[in-house]
């Protein structure tokens, strides 16, 4: 064992240490690179627990007032970046007590009474994924909006839609746009309801068993913005389905933000042509000077390998653990932030695009009526002209499509005749159904593709967002 080891004794806890660790084993203990993120958190929870203290009497309102004092002070210097983080100080928690140790001096080695680190960093760590999930509801309900205001403005206009990525109905844009609200609307509520139950306060909880100071955990909870206290101690030091769920939830989040940024990829090709990006969201090639790149949608494709790596990531570190803190535990932060920094990032950039996108009216049309697209309103004129029963319909209809087909011909250029000569029972009247406006204008079924029902729905969004 080096001198250099003796000296390096931990300062925090190496009461019962002779010696100081080995490099390695700082290295792979140290988490500060990480959680010193976590600082505003908690200092947060320190000002509480210190205030709390005072008001039971455990410490002076002196010595709670000079904590308080030096907290704040601490809080300047890393806001202003003079803060020194050391390593050797494992930590955020221990970076900061040292700190105020420094500044205020004995009354510093009070703040620790009735806590451990083991209770600090539940603390943190959830008051952090709070507002984690309360920044991506809000980023959600800006894509929401822009969404909204691009459905608003193309609320007629036609475009396939498609099953299989065949076309297969005529629906209108701002239909399309609009299940993309639905779909973020629900990732919202997930991270609302993720918070509303990530919303309880660890501290008090001490290392595992509780603490036989009195302390008032209702005041620390209520201090720090939570409905109540854990109820369990055992269980607020080592849970971490908190992140896990907001983490689900980010997953799922991503991975529509995936679908949405694959169609804007493929509306922008040259082969759909129904979209483009201003150069504010397009990047070239250094080597092909005609190329126009959506790499942007495709970075928002991407985010979601990252984000659900997270989650994956922190249910393996979980799985197994007995309780109650274990140290694989610090390794719950590093992939949290990155999901949330990168899932923002997408929310943010996705939002950008959607105001940017300009759609091609013309393009969208004629592919709506390639493909035969009212086929299946040709069948419905048959039920209903006819009284066929639909299985009929839909052979007859077929045979029709195998026709126009051969000829080379949509079904709306077809004659009169030679429809008939499949079924002689259909009349002039079938026109009124085939063309892809009268296909949308008759989906006025309750969540169905017509103008009217993108107008209603729209407003209804106005008035929820
Ligand atoms: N840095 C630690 C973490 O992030 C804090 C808790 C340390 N607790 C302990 N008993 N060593 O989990």
């Amino acid at each position: 064992m080096s001198d250099k080891n003796k000296n390096d004794k931990n300062k925090m806890w190496g009461g019962r240490f002779a010696a100081g660790p080995a490099a390695i084993m700082g290295e792979i203990n140290a988490s500060i690179d990480v959680d010193k993120r976590l600082w505003r958190e908690d200092i947060a929870g320190s000002k509480a627990h210190a205030a709390m203290l005072a008001a039971q009497k455990i410490i002076s309102r002196d010595d709670a007032d000079a904590i308080a004092r030096g907290l704040d002070q601490i809080a300047r210097e890393i806001e202003n970046g003079e803060f020194k983080f050391s390593h050797a100080l494992e930590d955020i928690h221990l970076n900061i007590e040292a700190r105020l140790k420094d500044l205020v001096g004995e009354p510093a080695s009070r703040l620790h009474t009735a806590r451990s680190r083991n209770d600090q960093v539940a603390t943190d760590f959830r008051l952090w994924t709070r507002r984690a999930c309360e920044e991506c509801a809000k980023a959600l309900s800006d894509l929401m909006t822009a969404l909204v205001d691009k459905a608003d403005t193309h609320a007629d206009w036609v475009t396939p839609g498609y099953t299989h990525l065949q076309i297969a109905q005529p629906v209108t844009l701002g239909h399309h746009f609009l299940a993309y609200v639905e779909m973020f609307s629900r990732d919202r509520a997930r991270f609302e309801d993720a918070r509303a139950r990530m919303n309880e306060s660890p501290l008090g909880a001490a290392a595992l068993a509780g603490t036989p100071y009195p302390i008032d955990r209702e005041a620390t909870a209520k201090a720090l913005g939570f409905a109540r206290p854990m109820a369990n101690s055992l269980d607020a030091v080592s849970s971490r389905d908190f992140a896990l769920e907001a983490l689900a939830a980010a997953s799922i989040c991503a991975a529509h933000l995936s679908r949405l940024a694959e169609e804007i990829v493929l509306w922008t090709s040259p082969h759909f042509g129904f979209a483009a990006l201003s150069d504010a969201f397009s990047t070239g090639s250094s080597i092909m000077p005609q190329k126009r790149n959506p790499d942007a949608a495709e970075l928002c494709r991407a985010k979601v390998g990252r984000v659900a790596g997270a989650f994956n990531a922190l249910l393996l570190v979980m799985k197994g653990l007995p309780l109650a803190y274990s140290k694989d535990m610090q390794d719950d932060k590093a992939a949290t932030f990155a999901a949330f920094d990168d899932l923002a990032l997408a929310l943010a950039a996705m939002t950008g695009m959607i105001g940017d996108l300009t759609m091609n009216k013309d393009a969208m049309r004629a592919a709506a009526m390639r493909g035969y697209s009212t086929a299946t309103d040709l069948a419905d004129w048959l039920v209903r002209a006819l009284g066929m029963p639909f299985r009929e319909a839909h052979h007859a209809t077929g045979a029709i499509v195998a026709l126009a087909e051969k000829r080379g011909e949509r079904l709306d250029e077809l004659s009169l005749e030679a429809m008939q000569s499949v079924e002689p029972r259909i009349t002039e009247d079938v026109f009124s159904v085939l063309s892809i406006d009268a296909s949308v204008a008759s989906r006025t079924s309750y969540g169905g593709a017509a103008p009217e029902n993108v107008r209603a729905q729209i407003a209804e969004w106005r008035r929820k967002l």
